[in-house]
């Protein structure tokens, strides 16, 4: 395949993943994905940024076929995906200088055994004049790894913003062209992987809001030739709008905690308060995920298997707690057999959140009249606890 030309001298050379489902053994991938590489040529000398998923190796070298001299090679991000093709590459072209982050330089070293003195850490704000472009390397770490680097082209108005602005989408389209379908993609990208770095990238963004951008080319998905419309997504995904909601993640055995969840769906939805409900036996991970992106509670609803919380509900609470959502609020419903531990086990799981917790309602069996209306009275504190938020 030849490389896509963005402007004259810069090219897109990635490779488009369309069958791949699963990233890091842990996030769905409903669309697939592409790791993005970029060629830039100057007048003077090329650069390559980034390079692809060692799965995708060959696709990478066959599109580089043409270019017969790369003087510089940008890794923005030590993660594989956009790594993992260094070596390769560089033996491909042994006279190229590895550029990338003081803390890329010892993580490349780490991860892929290549020698530091083959790379050279810059710094943040440094440029590098190719002959008529002009790139600067921008530090912005944290998203996602300590080590992230964007790199902007002066002269085209181009931020390469490593994983930040990305999206796990397999498009034949170099750029956004069905805008629903990548503003789902991103904000899943952002749920998943973003989301724990909300006070970074409003800096980072804050920072990016300085420079004239035509294009943003991220390392993942379509590129954005409207840059402000995906600017705009994510500052409202990392803004303190809570929406007037309640998450309920939960698992069943014999239909008693469903029982409970289907009841507070309702209380809830009778007090106005809208629910987003995930039965995690069939739900995807991802779309529970992207509802934590604005939910201001969650309510867990487990089973006690033998002792302690059903797998699939520490599972969820695991990733909820990980991905640091802006919640306040949240509790834990369920039915039990004959006592244990399970609202203990879910509520140590998701210690790391600042929710207060609310008043817990645990059943012996199915639930009867009085559990009703404790679940009655849990939908009235969360109801009252939004109106006092003014979380509408
Ligand atoms: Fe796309 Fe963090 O690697």
């Amino acid at each position: 395949m030849e490389p896509k030309k963005i402007k004259d001298g810069v090219f897109w050379a990635g490779a488009v993943d369309w069958d791949r489902r699963l990233f890091d053994s842990l996030i769905p991938l409903p669309d697939g994905t592409s790791y993005n590489a970029y060629i830039v040529k100057g007048s003077q000398k090329t650069a390559l940024i980034d390079t692809v998923d060692p799965s995708k190796s060959p696709v990478l070298l066959d599109e580089l076929k043409g270019v017969e001299k790369i003087d510089y090679v940008i890794s923005q991000h030590s993660e594989q995906d956009h790594s993992g093709t260094l070596p390769e590459v560089l033996k491909r072209y042994p006279d190229a200088r590895l550029l990338t982050s003081p803390k890329g330089r010892e993580f490349l070293g780490d991860l892929l055994g290549i020698a530091g003195d083959k790379i050279t850490a810059v710094s943040d704000g440094e440029t590098l004049d190719l002959g008529g472009k002009t790139l600067e390397f921008l530090h912005t770490p944290w998203v996602h790894w300590p080590e992230t680097i964007s790199t902007y082209l002066k002269e085209d108005r181009i931020l390469f913003s490593c994983d930040l602005f990305g999206s796990h989408l397999a498009s034949a389209s170099l750029y956004v062209d069905d805008y629903e379908k990548v503003c789902e993609a991103s904000k899943r990208y952002y749920a998943e992987v973003m989301m724990p770095f909300r006070a970074t990238i409003k800096k980072h963004m804050e920072r990016f809001g300085k420079f004239p951008i035509e294009i943003i080319a991220p390392s993942h998905g379509p590129l954005h030739k409207d840059p402000e419309c995906i600017m705009k997504s994510h500052a409202e995904w990392i803004s303190e709008k809570l929406s007037n909601k309640v998450i309920l993640p939960y698992a069943t055995m014999h239909g008693s905690t469903e029982a409970m969840v289907d009841f507070l769906t309702e209380s809830l939805v009778k007090n106005g308060v809208g629910v987003e409900k995930f039965n995690l036996a069939v739900t995807d991970l991802g779309k529970l995920a992207m509802s934590l992106v604005d939910a201001p509670t969650i309510v867990f609803g487990s089973p006690t298997v033998l002792i302690g919380a059903h797998p699939a509900v520490i599972h969820a609470a695991f990733m909820v707690n990980a991905l640091r959502p802006k919640l306040k609020f949240a509790s834990i419903i369920g039915s039990y057999g004959w006592g244990g531990k399970m609202a203990e086990q879910v509520a140590s799981t998701m210690s790391g959140l600042k929710a207060e917790m609310l008043e817990n309602v645990l059943v012996k069996g199915r639930p009867k009249e009085a559990d009703f209306a404790a679940i009655e009275r849990l939908a009235l504190a969360i109801t009252a606890r939004h109106r006092e938020n003014n979380i509408s």
